[in-house]
């Protein structure tokens, strides 16, 4: 089981469809074990994106993503990451298809509604920056062998 970190950025609560995008990752049987609505500081945006920094789109993107709350979240599956990023669609949102949350949501790249985490390192960084150890629920997990 491999544990990844999803957000999903301000646009989606405007948008009113944080249960439509949360529901896309239940659905494919992820499971949910830690979920919070915050409003993210700019000492806090800069840490997630410190890799993106100098780029040409940083400041809109920081801009974005401090114009409003965030929900946050860790899902867990098998090969979690890689479910989870085919599951979003490319970040280039003129690459990702229908079916793919970006491909159905998202037309602008900067825009693209959900962030997901791209490796095992990005995902224990991301992890260990949004949760505490003590909001992480390890449940069992009854229905496992349906999905
Ligand atoms: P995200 O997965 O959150 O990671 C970094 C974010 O930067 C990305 O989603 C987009 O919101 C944004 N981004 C990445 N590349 C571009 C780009 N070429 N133009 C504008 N925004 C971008």
């Amino acid at each position: 089981m491999e544990k990844t970190f999803v957000m999903l950025k301000p646009g989606v609560l405007q948008r009113r469809i944080v249960g439509e995008v949360l529901s896309r990752f239940e659905r494919k049987g992820l499971k949910l074990i830690a979920l919070k609505l915050l409003q993210m500081d700019t000492a806090m945006v800069e840490a997630h994106y410190a890799e993106h920094k100098g780029k040409d789109f940083y400041e809109k993107l920081l801009a974005y993503t401090l114009s409003g709350p965030v929900v946050a979240m860790i899902l867990e599956g098998e090969d979690g990451i890689a479910a989870v990023r085919r599951l979003v669609g490319p970040t280039d949102t003129r690459e990702s298809l229908p079916g793919t949350i970006r491909g159905d949501y998202a037309y602008r790249t900067r825009l693209n509604i959900v962030h997901a985490s791209d490796s095992p390192a990005s995902a224990a960084r991301e992890i260990a920056l949004f949760f505490k150890p003590e909001e992480i629920i390890e449940w069992e997990d009854g229905n496992a062998q349906w999905y």
